[in-house]
């Protein structure tokens, strides 16, 4: 088995109108996590690597671990570069193997956005690897670039359009409401669904039938794992993500692939907080990374079940 690129898996959550999650990985336990959540639930899935775990973990070890992750467990796999910066970036892990990139020049000024991902598409295309790219502002941290909430702005429909036409892009992430990080709404949740379903028809009328839609900033800020981390020391006050149900219903739509960050985030300080807090005596890195490992597990098992909708893609 070898990493595949998202084509298929998109094709396939398209039509059955389900998504395929996208995790943020850093080190062998969320891999792990991850991976064997998919294996239970017959899932394919991708993950994703930040330039900021490209330089905690080094591509070199991610790589060897997500093939050894696909080697364990056999599904399908898509090893994806989030949010690239640049050229360089990308280049450097495609010549690394990863079979997926986003370049997001979505702080740039839109031809500046054009012209720069253009050159990642060729880049990328030219030795069969896929393509996502970002319009629009999400508010919240990523990767060090802080954007508040007036500075974010929903993607445009007609922009869109334009953009996937003169980049060639394979997938779009797009702004509707979502934003990175724990503290997504300080009021009601609200996600701009006919933006979304607009942004589908004006795809859809251009030629562009069934186009992937990303949504970035997707956790759902799982009440649990802050409950968990809270119990046993932590200081998590007012996190609030996106509620399953909204999630699900951008899964039934256009929306192939949802981000998540937060919740592994999340899941893993709790399974470390509880596990030193219940064992104060203990020493030993195998039995607090192996309750992360777990709560991982089986909070991507539930997404897999009840928010994405993506079991037994595999068949
Ligand atoms: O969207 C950003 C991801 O949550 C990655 O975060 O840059 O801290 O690895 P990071
Ligand atoms: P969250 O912060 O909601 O987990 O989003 C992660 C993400 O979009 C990674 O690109
Ligand atoms: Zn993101």
């Amino acid at each position: 088995m070898a990493l595949v690129t998202t084509t298929e898996m998109f094709k396939k959550a398209f039509d059955g109108k389900y998504a395929i999650g996208a995790f943020n990985i850093n080190d062998m336990e969320i891999i792990q996590g991850v991976t064997r959540a998919a294996k239970v639930q017959n899932s394919a899935c991708i993950l994703q690597v930040s330039k900021s775990a490209l330089k905690y973990a080094n591509p070199l070890y991610l790589k060897a671990m997500v093939d050894a992750a696909v080697a364990e467990t056999g599904i399908d796999v898509a090893l994806h570069l989030d949010h690239g910066p640049d050229f360089e970036t990308v280049k450097e892990v495609i010549d690394a193997g990863f079979t997926s990139v986003m370049f997001d020049g979505s702080h740039y000024e839109y031809e500046e956005n054009v012209a720069k991902t253009i050159e990642v598409v060729k880049y990328a295309h030219e030795r069969g690897i896929v393509v996502e790219a970002e319009l629009g502002k999400l508010a919240g941290v990523e990767d060090d670039v802080k954007v508040d909430s007036a500075n974010a702005t929903y993607t445009d429909p007609d922009q869109a359009v334009d953009f996937v036409k003169r980049t060639g892009v394979d997938s779009l992430a797009i702004a509707i409401g979502t934003s990175h990080g724990a503290y997504k709404f300080k009021g009601e949740p609200k996600l701009d669904f006919d933006r979304l379903e607009t942004i589908t028809n004006k795809l859809e009328a251009a030629g562009f039938s069934k186009y992937p839609i990303v949504l970035h900033g997707a956790s759902s800020v799982d009440p649990a794992s802050v409950e968990m981390c809270n119990k046993y020391g932590g200081e998590i006050k007012g996190a609030r993500g996106i509620p399953n149900e909204m999630l699900r219903k951008a899964a039934g739509m256009a929306v192939c692939k949802i981000n998540m960050d937060t919740d592994i985030r999340l899941a893993m300080t709790a399974g470390i907080r509880k596990s030193m807090a219940e064992k104060p005596e203990a020493f030993d890195p195998r039995g607090y990374l192996g309750l992360a490992r777990e709560l991982i597990q089986s909070l991507v098992e539930s997404k897999i079940k009840d928010v994405l909708g993506s079991v037994d893609s595999m068949k």
